[in-house]
């Protein structure tokens, strides 16, 4: 059998945690066969909560699960890890102004990008889902210069997977039948979700969904981006489940491969494709094999599309020039 692979998980006393340990227990993120050690990050305030999804995860009596650590201290629980899920993360609360949470997050990624190079694996593969995530994983990179850039990364699969549910529920068909949508740009509002190059049972989604064009038009896109804040409508709480889900989907096909003629949704390093910035965390169609992702070359971007991209990587331009502020203030 396989010997165990460490996986961290940060802020795993939290909403998207609780969903994820389980997960990743049940070898959702991994595969079936490959047993796992989970490391589990969270802040002295949450450490007896943190001991309760200790508690329920030996309860579950998982197979595959080999050992958990739990742990207050970065260095602890990142020592060793093979992959490090990075959903920990200081929340925007009322009244605060954006750079002030900017400011508070982008410390936590400083720090914990010195814990990660210090003490796991050298070929660990990080995800970061905690907002705001491109930017995250933009400054853990900085501040990590010894892990390669190409292995971190940030989630937009969440988008991704809404957007590929949004046009199955419309066509009436399972969510397994849609395939190439692509998510450009930031997790945040001005995301692009797009579906020119999509395909439904083999067929172009624009062919595919005929009499649904006001709809694709006017509605799919401003549903996408939105979904966040209509789930926390709905339920009181953010998006947890799907975030945890998403998660999953993310590292298994970065780590395992994408299926032939598919492609997912990742917030990687720009290298300029498509005309977007070098040196921004921008979520790119990718395709993967063997933990190596690349961006899908060649799809041709029509003015709209071109526009949104563009809009997107500004917004993404921004971001990073506030965590730079916020980086040199705090140094002063
Ligand atoms: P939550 O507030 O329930 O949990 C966050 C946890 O992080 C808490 O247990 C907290 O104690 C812990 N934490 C705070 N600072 C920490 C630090 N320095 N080190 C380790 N742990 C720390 O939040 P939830 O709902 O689990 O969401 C987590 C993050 O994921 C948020 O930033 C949220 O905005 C983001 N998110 C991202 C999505 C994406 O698609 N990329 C989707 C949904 C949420």
């Amino acid at each position: 059998p396989a010997s165990a692979k460490r996986v961290l998980i940060t802020g795993a006393a939290g909403q998207i945690g609780y969903a994820l340990c389980p997960m990743v227990a049940a070898g959702r993120m991994l595969g079936p066969d490959q047993p796992v050690i989970l490391h589990l990050l969270d802040i002295a305030p949450a450490a007896a909560a943190l001991e309760g999804v200790k508690m329920e995860l030996l309860d579950a009596a998982f197979p595959l699960l080999q050992g958990i650590v739990t742990s207050t201290d970065p260095a602890e629980a990142c020592s060793g890890v093979d992959v490090a899920v990075m959903v920990g993360g200081f929340p925007r609360k009322a009244g605060m102004e954006r750079k002030d949470v900017m400011g508070k997050n982008v410390s936590i990624y400083a720090a914990q990008a010195r814990a990660l190079e210090a003490n796991a694996s050298k070929d660990v593969k990080v995800l970061v889902v905690a907002n705001p995530a491109n930017t995250n994983a933009l400054m853990l990179a900085e501040h990590a210069p010894s892990i390669p850039p190409e292995n971190i990364t940030a989630m937009t699969r969440l988008d991704h997977n809404r957007a590929l549910a949004q046009v199955a529920e419309r066509a009436g068909v399972p969510v397994t039948k849609v395939k190439n949508v692509i998510i450009w740009g930031n997790h945040s509002s001005t995301q692009y979700p797009d579906v020119s190059h999509g395909t439904v049972d083999g067929k172009p989604i624009r062919e595919a969904l005929k009499g649904s064009e006001g709809w694709l038009a006017e509605e799919f896109v401003p549903t996408v981006q939105q979904r966040g804040a209509a789930i926390i409508k709905a339920r009181g709480l953010s998006s947890a489940m799907s975030a945890a889900s998403s998660a999953c989907d993310h590292v298994r096909n970065w780590l395992l491969g994408t299926a032939p003629g598919t492609w997912v949704s990742m917030g990687v390093l720009s290298d300029g494709s498509y005309g977007q910035p070098k040196g921004l965390v921008y979520s790119f169609p990718c395709t993967c094999k063997a933990g190596e992702w690349s961006i899908v070359q060649g799809l041709e971007i029509d003015a709209v599309s071109a526009e949104k991209m563009r809009a997107t990587a500004e917004e993404l331009a921004e971001e990073r020039e506030l965590a730079l502020e916020c980086i040199k203030e705090a140094a002063a």
